[in-house]
């Protein structure tokens, strides 16, 4: 399939921020005593050495971050003044890898077309050199030295120059997010038109956002009833009882992710009245903890804060019998809300640089721990789950006198509630939520 054309705007976006990255890339390497990086696209792996199987050719994050290009073995070099696309075109008869908009790529880096990697090396630039991408031998072929290969202090430099997002970042993650809201929706009718089979909700949410499985940024999680209890579930079976619907989707654009989740309700289950109650309060919760984001707060204040706000949610709604405090000092919120509020997303689902510290013992999941500045942009992800082994946990401990264990059993079999936007935190301050306005558009 021929990628579709890309607007002037966004042409115009895509070559400020081939600037910025290589702006941010050489004062990286001027701090690391580099003269250029070679920034490589991988090889297509097998899937197994007892099988001649491929997995989907997915690129080195570092690489899409300059290019959505997804040829393999490419290469975009990188020195103080500027970067360079070597696009190798595969001359096989076997596959054809998908083609691009080369009106998007060119206007943002100088590109040469070449039939091998072999071409690059003639024309690497001076001084040391490094080599960022996981296929070794591609160093090697191009004469780069082991020790240079995936230098520490390089690759956190460069890493780090990417969790403030550019203008052009905002606007395809924004895409990616209107793409999975597609299918968000999709699945959301076929369940309330009483669809139950998990997988078939998920090829419906397949067919409306216009991927393959293999495209997806992560394996969609379809989880009806009580399969919402099992945080990741996506071995799809059929629930014909099931009241509730989780569903944890996402979509690419240009290589960007978006991460979404949403959880639906039929009125017509039991007990669903007290659910619902839950669903609609979590999702006023996740909202006013967006709204807590400022500029300088650090994002596990945020985390704790979201604690709080959940055992306000459970003592209104009768689950405890103590305070919303107490609820969250005896972690009694923290065995019905086990993971983080949410992480920093971009080419990588949980994107990199925003857990350079271990968060406080409570909060072992959480991979967001950097203060949130300018330009970030990351999921708030609040959930509220009825999980065995951890309310087992919950139950044997003094803590577990506060929980109405009455209201817990009845409200079991729908498995557990998440819902999770994608936010960008304006450099002037606010925050835009591209999930929420992409909803509104589908
Ligand atoms: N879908 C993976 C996550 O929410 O982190
Ligand atoms: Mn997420
Ligand atoms: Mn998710």
């Amino acid at each position: 399939m021929n990628a579709a054309k890309t607007s002037q705007d966004l042409i115009a976006l895509y070559r400020r921020h081939v600037e910025i990255a290589t702006r941010r890339a050489a004062s990286a390497l001027e701090k690391t005593g580099f003269d250029a990086v070679v920034l490589h696209a991988g090889r297509i792996q097998h899937r197994s050495p007892f099988d001649d199987m491929d997995w989907p050719f997915v690129p080195v994050p570092m690489f899409t971050y300059y290019t959505p290009l997804r040829w393999p073995d490419s290469a975009v070099v990188v020195t103080k003044t500027g970067a360079v696309l070597w696009a190798v075109e595969a001359s096989g008869f076997w596959e054809r890898p998908a083609a691009p908009d080369w009106s998007l790529i060119r206007a943002g880096l100088q590109t040469n077309v070449v039939p091998g990697l072999d071409r690059v090396k003639g024309s690497l630039p001076q001084g040391k050199i490094a080599f960022i991408g996981h296929e070794r031998a591609a160093a090697a072929d191009l004469g780069i030295a082991a020790d240079d290969v995936n230098p520490g202090p390089l690759v956190e430099a460069l890493e780090d120059a990417r969790v403030e997002k550019t203008p052009y970042e905002i606007e395809v993650m924004a895409a990616a997010s209107r793409r999975a809201a597609r299918g968000h929706r999709a699945a959301a009718e076929a369940f309330m038109a009483n669809e139950r089979s998990e997988l078939r909700i998920h090829l419906a949410y397949l067919r409306a956002s216009d991927q393959d499985d293999a495209e997806t940024p992560y394996k969609g999680i379809v989880a009806l009833g009580e399969d919402a209890a099992v945080l990741h579930h996506n071995i799809y079976v059929d629930r014909p009882r099931a009241g509730s619907l989780l569903i944890d989707a996402g979509a690419r654009y240009n290589g960007y992710a978006s991460d979404i989740t949403r959880t639906y309700v039929d009125d017509r289950a039991g007990d669903a009245e007290a659910f619902r109650a839950l669903v609609e309060g979590l999702d006023r919760l996740q909202q006013a903890t967006i709204e807590d984001i400022t500029i300088g707060l650090n994002y596990e204040s945020l985390h704790d804060g979201c604690h709080l706000k959940l055992g306000a949610l459970m003592a209104e709604t009768g689950l405890v019998t103590c305070s919303a405090e107490a609820a969250a000092e005896q972690g009694i919120t923290r065995a019905f809300f086990p993971h983080g509020l949410g992480h920093s997303l971009g080419v990588q689902v949980h994107d990199v640089s925003c857990r350079k510290r271990e968060p406080k013992p409570e909060n072992p999941f959480l991979r967001h721990t950097a203060a949130i500045t300018a330009g970030q942009v990351f999921t708030i992800e609040p959930g509220l789950y009825f999980i065995d082994a951890l309310l087992a946990d919950l139950k044997a401990k003094p803590a577990g006198d506060s929980v109405r264990w009455s209201a817990v059993e009845t409200l079991q079999p729908f498995g557990g509630i998440r819902i999770e936007d994608n936010v960008y935190v304006r450099p002037e301050g606010g925050t835009r939520n591209l999930t929420r306005e992409a909803f509104a558009a589908a």
